[in-house]
């Protein structure tokens, strides 16, 4: 895939790759798909274009161990075929990080893949440790570095703020999962105006949308957005329900690219990250990029279908 100012455009290879991706997914308009660049966004602090679908890879990682890497190796593949670059990681151990350095780095897909990494540590060795060990393992400097749910930030946001300034991580930020971390969420952007957020956002739960989103706009600070689907408590609420036929109107089809929808048609959103262990669940995931998105009207209209179930 080559990378120009504001467009993504594909090789011939990347195209065929990309037709023979899209065409194992029923609903899709597969030539459409196969002839456009995959939707992406602006980071706004460079300009630089993010697919708007990432991965997730929190179950991935954790199933290493007992799995084995082929099935996130998989999961890498399908994300850089269906024409996402964006993974979402989270270092646990020294073992568990020796195995997803191991699939990031299988075929040379690291290369390819825009790679956010964590430090979720307290104090200064522990965090220096983590960063350094992910560093190594992961094998490449990470995209972004993100200080996992504000935790110890006085202490671990210093750190990423000298390891960007040493080139050792393009863009730095923090995250937050609960709408009760929004108010800390947005001192720190406030006060410190971070390249990245990460936030918890989607049909189901829509707090940031009067809160963070608007202020992540207002500074310019690109946003990852994490639970789109209540880490799967979301299809829990909807399943035997029919999905309704109006969604059809903005080329949604199913209940996951129901959420998925709607949090793409907020502007301040500029990546949704999707967990998923399945690659089905993955491509259909990807395909929400394409196509129409709802208008105002429309998404009140979406929040109340979900509220009243
Ligand atoms: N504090 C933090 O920094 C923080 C906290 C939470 C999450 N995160 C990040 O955000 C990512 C996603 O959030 P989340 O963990 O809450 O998960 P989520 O994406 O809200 O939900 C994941 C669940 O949805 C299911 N799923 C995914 N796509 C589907 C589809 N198309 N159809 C049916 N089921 C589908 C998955 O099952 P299958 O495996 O069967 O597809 C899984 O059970 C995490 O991986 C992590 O990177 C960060």
């Amino acid at each position: 895939m080559i990378r120009k100012g504001r467009r993504t455009l594909l090789s011939r290879r990347d195209f065929l790759i990309r037709t023979a991706a899209w065409t194992a997914v029923p609903f899709l308009p597969a030539s459409t798909v196969a002839q456009s660049a995959y939707p992406a966004r602006p980071i706004p602090k460079t300009g630089e274009q993010l697919p708007i679908i990432g991965l997730g890879s929190t179950k991935a990682v954790l199933q290493l161990a007992e799995r084995g890497t082929a099935g996130f190796k998989l999961l890498l593949r399908t994300l850089l075929d269906g024409g996402g670059t964006v993974v979402d990681t989270w270092s646990r151990n020294a073992a568990l990080d020796k195995l997803t350095g191991e699939a990031l780095q299988a075929d040379g897909m690291v290369k390819d893949l825009f790679l956010a990494t964590k430090v979720d540590a307290v104090g200064a060795e522990a965090g220096r440790e983590m960063l350094e060990r992910t560093r190594r393992l992961y094998g490449k400097t990470s995209d972004l570095i993100q200080v996992i749910s504000l935790r110890d930030l006085k202490t671990q946001w210093p750190i990423l703020k000298e390891w960007q300034d040493a080139g050792k991580a393009r863009y730095i930020g923090a995250t937050v999962s609960s709408d009760r971390h929004h108010e800390a969420m947005m001192r720190f952007m406030r006060g410190e105006r971070p390249d990245f957020i990460q936030v918890n956002y989607s049909v189901a739960e829509t707090h940031a949308e009067s809160s963070v989103l608007p202020l992540a706009a207002d500074l310019g600070i690109a946003v990852l957005i994490n639970r789109p689907f209540m880490n799967g408590g979301y299809f829990s609420r909807v399943r035997d329900i029919a999905l309704p036929e109006w969604a059809t109107a903005f080329d949604c089809h199913s209940w996951a690219q129901f959420s998925l929808k709607y949090i793409l048609s907020h502007p301040a959103v500029t990546c949704v990250l999707t967990e998923t262990t399945n690659p089905k669940h993955l491509r259909e995931n990807l395909g929400t990029a394409y196509g129409r998105f709802p208008d105002a009207k429309t998404r009140r209209r979406m929040r109340e279908e979900i509220q009243f179930m």
